[in-house]
């Protein structure tokens, strides 16, 4: 019986939609209310139980390095002042027994490409993907609910949603067949197609877990769809040889790489925060 222990957090990208906020800082930086979108995402994985988180980044991307690490001058000033509960929310942004690795993608070569850089970090072991853009409020939290189909199946498994049919060009796009309520087994999966040539309207989203063969064929794969390395096209290869399921997540999905979604994100955070919900749903009222 396989465990998951490792998440790659794929987080090279430019960030090209978010520009100018993203012309010298990381786009998994960007706050919602008050948190940065790859703390969201760090945190989904420690509430699957994963110890052992695999960063693959880029040039301009240190301020993720520096949030996950010891910040003394914050800590010696914040602890001088009094402030015990923003000291204690300082240090625990990663509990103790959680590893940061951080492995450089030296060229943009595409979603594939990152995904294998995590080769010699992750090595044999079956291990998920999330990506941070993709912020999933779910109950529990959507990779448990992955870690949990994963135990039961010990396969690769894929965070599926459905989307309207035009929006097809922007996701990878499984056909597949019911196997039990919310899983699929996945028949065939093709990256961004165009809404005629969808074979579904049921999306990929940055949700994975993968096994280990997964590396073997991302090394195989050929640029695709954008002149760059697909994991989806590696992930058409894996299919050939081993099961591979789709997985309907419960929870609400905010598309964080694109300005509405992301909009959407503060609004739907900001109405639960303990310290603002009050006050911003009388604002939200007032707008009406
Ligand atoms: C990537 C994947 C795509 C997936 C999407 C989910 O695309 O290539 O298959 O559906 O993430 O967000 P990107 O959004 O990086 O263009």
């Amino acid at each position: 019986m396989k465990k998951i222990t490792k998440a790659v957090f794929p987080v090279a990208g430019l960030g090209s939609r978010f520009l100018p906020a993203t012309k010298a800082s990381p786009k998994e930086m960007m706050p919602v209310v008050d948190k940065p979108l790859i703390q969201y995402a760090v945190e989904e994985a420690v509430a699957a139980g994963i110890t052992d988180m695999v960063f693959i980044t880029g040039r301009n991307k240190r301020a993720i390095e520096d949030h996950f690490d010891t910040a003394y001058e914050l800590e010696a000033e914040l602890a001088a002042r009094g402030k015990q509960e923003l000291l204690g929310m300082v240090r625990e942004v990663v509990p103790r027994h959680v590893n940061c690795i951080y492995i450089r993608q030296p060229e943009a070569l595409g979603l594939g490409h990152a995904v294998l850089c995590a080769q010699p970090v992750v090595q044999d072991e079956p291990f998920a993907v999330i990506l941070a853009d993709d912020l999933i409020d779910g109950e529990p939290p959507i990779v448990k609910q992955m870690v949990d189909v994963f135990r039961r199946h010990q396969c690769s498994i894929l965070g599926v949603q459905n989307v309207p049919r035009e929006q097809t060009r922007s996701y990878g796009i499984v056909s597949s067949t019911n196997l039990e309520p919310g899983v699929e087994r996945v028949n065939a999966i093709v990256e961004k197609p165009r809404p005629e040539a969808a074979p579904s309207t049921l999306a990929v989203v940055g949700r994975y877990i993968l096994t280990p063969r997964i590396f073997h064929h991302l090394a195989q794969v050929q640029s695709g769809a954008g002149g760059e390395i697909q994991l989806t096209d590696g992930i058409a290869a894996l299919m050939q040889e081993e099961q591979l399921l789709a997985y309907r997540f419960n929870g609400i999905r905010y598309d964080c790489g694109a300005k509405l979604g992301y909009l959407q994100a503060q609004v739907a955070f900001g109405l639960r925060h303990p310290e603002l919900r009050d006050e911003f749903a009388a604002y939200l009222d007032s707008l009406k």
